[in-house]
């Protein structure tokens, strides 16, 4: 079964149409990484998941459960990271995490095994200091700990790696990665890199829609061209025949033309490069196609 479960979602601020018929499913126990340029409407559509904005229609299920605007009974199932998650900034971790094991009334007797579980998995076990101090990394960290808290069966984490350094942002992913056997992640982001480094599967949100998603783990991301090495000699050989873009010094890029092709023309002319290989897409060159 998904565990989330979009279908032809629309939602307009006036005369801005920011959501047009979103579909999007996510199954369990995989990390989907919901990209989509600022204002592009990650946001919104989080919001609407969580039934805290209404949509104009289209239907949303959450553990097959379906999401009913300003009734919160699906948010039992999902545990939400907000862009830029408060605190009570006196408290520490540990003191954080026991008001929301209260509040979310996880029993008594199991508190404190989860609450130690949570802030090791987080890298926050022993950190006495009040969250004030805490850098931009350890308050996401402590985010995700509180959003797990109720062991929910989606997680939902909006940008929350955006704001964070390379080391910030490798201990976040670090941790989605080790809990996507207990829980099912969606994170949005506009970075791909970290897209590419933890999904599984992936959505591209442009205009209203997901224009394009992407099987990370299943599918290569198709061919982007032949690179070739030539010598100034060869390359006026070839430059009348081959379609070469030039990436350094030696190196040209081949697109459009299959590899036999051009393996063909190398050796009519007696030319054997030293590198030739098939390059393959990156997300980066994807998000752009869809995006232009
Ligand atoms: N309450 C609101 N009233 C009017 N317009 C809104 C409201 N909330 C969002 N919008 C508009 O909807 C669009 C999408 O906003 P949203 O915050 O969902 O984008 P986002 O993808 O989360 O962007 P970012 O990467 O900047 O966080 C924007 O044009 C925004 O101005
Ligand atoms: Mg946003």
């Amino acid at each position: 079964m998904n565990i989330l479960q979009i279908d032809d979602l629309h939602k307009s601020f006036r005369e801005n149409d920011v959501i047009s018929g979103l579909d999007l499913s996510v199954e369990e126990n995989t990390i989907y990484g919901f990209i989509g340029s600022n204002g592009s409407g990650k946001t919104t559509t989080m919001k609407m998941v969580l039934g805290l904005l209404k949509q104009d229609a289209g239907q949303i299920h959450v553990n097959g459960e379906k999401v009913t605007f300003g009734h919160t009974a699906t948010n039992r199932y999902i545990g939400f990271l907000p862009d830029v998650p408060e605190f009570y900034a006196y408290m520490n971790a540990e003191e954080y995490l026991k008001l929301c094991a209260e509040i979310t009334d996880i029993r008594k007797s199991g508190q404190k095994e989860r609450i130690d579980h949570l802030l090791a998995l987080v890298g926050l076990q022993g950190v006495e200091t009040r969250i004030k101090t805490y850098s931009r990394g350890m308050k996401q960290r402590l985010g995700i700990a509180q959003a797990l808290i109720n062991q929910p069966k989606l997680l939902i984490c909006d940008e929350p790696t955006s704001a964070l350094d390379p080391k910030g942002r490798r201990e976040i992913l670090n941790i989605l990665q080790q809990i996507k056997g207990e829980t099912t992640v969606i994170f949005s982001t506009h970075i791909l890199t970290d897209v590419e480094r933890i999904c599984d599967k992936a959505g591209i949100l442009y205009e209203g829609k997901i224009r394009k998603e992407i099987d990370l783990k299943k599918e290569a991301l198709g061919e982007k061209g032949i690179v070739v090495e030539l010598m100034p000699e060869e390359y006026e050989v070839l430059s009348g025949e081959l379609p070469l873009e030039r990436l350094d010094e030696n190196k040209y890029r081949v697109t459009g033309l299959p590899i036999e092709t051009v393996y063909r023309l190398l050796n009519t002319h007696k030319i054997y490069p030293d590198h030739l290989v098939r390059e393959r897409k990156t997300l980066e060159d994807v998000y752009l196609e869809v995006t232009s």
